[in-house]
């Protein structure tokens, strides 16, 4: 069954290591992603943004297929199915189609609007027995429509924004959704390094978690990190396996059409870097 992502962030954040936020785009991803969780016994957490949720057809839809594979492939470990970057109608919806998490992102509104839009979704999502995450500061960047100039989040409004009763808070420390440029200066570990002086015990969100380098993420963990986000990384690997695949002829080769052929390659892929995110993230044998 579904959990909300406040126990497993609340003993991420106490044990010093990250869960996983692997953003799902239909049953492949979410296969794959379910059944390294469960082969390596760690917590996972499944987002869906706005733009995946109308792909899928609907939040009821994924909510729906997500419970019924946990039940099919015998999934015991934690999971939740997360709205990611949710606007106000967006979590509102998922409210109503049975997530277990929601993401309000009021990053780009004025501050008091983001606090008085989180306040109110703070209390309709613990109201519904779920969990919930809202941003400060804004995440480089564009993900699935969603773009971000980079701003590094103010310490003072995340602990206004951590005082309504969110569940965990993204901060942006130099992020960036999709590939890093070559000159990208890093995360700034001084703006997060303040930004859990201000926030306590609340377990932080590091955005944008593709090409990170390994150490950066150690690093962001000993300073507060307990969930980081990865989409892109997981899009690339199952494109680049796609790829190979076909110009390899295979999907010449006998039934290779068969899509249950076609999209095995890319399936794997995503478990690979699922694979080696959780290991790296330190998840592994937390469930
Ligand atoms: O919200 C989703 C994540 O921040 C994904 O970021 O695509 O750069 O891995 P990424
Ligand atoms: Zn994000």
């Amino acid at each position: 069954m579904l959990v909300t992502a406040k126990e497993m962030l609340d003993k991420a954040k106490a044990g010093h290591y990250a869960v996983g936020h692997f953003n799902i785009n239909n049953l492949e991803w979410t296969k794959s992603i379910l059944a390294v969780a469960q082969e390596l016994n760690s917590p996972v957490i499944l987002g869906v943004s706005e733009g995946a949720g109308k792909y899928m057809t609907g939040y009821k839809t994924v909510a729906a297929m997500v419970k019924a594979m946990i039940e099919e492939m015998g999934i015991t470990v934690p999971v939740a199915l997360h709205l990611d970057h949710g606007s106000y109608e967006g979590c509102k919806k998922c409210i109503e189609a049975g997530f277990s998490s929601i993401m309000f992102d009021g990053s780009h509104l004025p501050i008091e609007e983001n606090i008085e839009k989180t306040k109110e979704l703070v209390k309709l999502a613990h109201e519904n027995g779920m969990s919930i995450e809202a941003e400060v500061g804004s995440i480089g960047g564009e993900e699935d429509g969603i773009i971000g100039a980079g701003e590094f989040a103010d310490p003072e409004e995340c602990k206004k924004i951590a005082d309504l009763g969110v569940d965990f808070l993204a901060a942006g420390i130099g992020n960036i959704h999709g590939k890093y440029p070559a000159n990208w200066p890093g995360l700034n570990f001084d703006v997060l390094a303040k930004v859990q002086e201000k926030t306590g015990t609340l377990p932080l969100v590091l955005h944008g978690g593709t090409g990170i380098p390994a150490d950066m993420i150690k690093k962001a963990i000993t300073l507060g990190v307990s969930k980081i986000n990865v989409n892109t990384e997981c899009q690339l690997a199952f494109a680049d396996a796609t790829r190979k695949y076909i110009e390899a002829g295979k999907d010449l080769e006998g039934k290779g059409f068969d899509p249950r052929k076609l999209l095995a390659p890319g399936a794997e892929a995503i478990k690979d870097t699922v694979r080696e995110k959780i290991e790296l993230f330190g998840s592994a044998n937390k469930a």
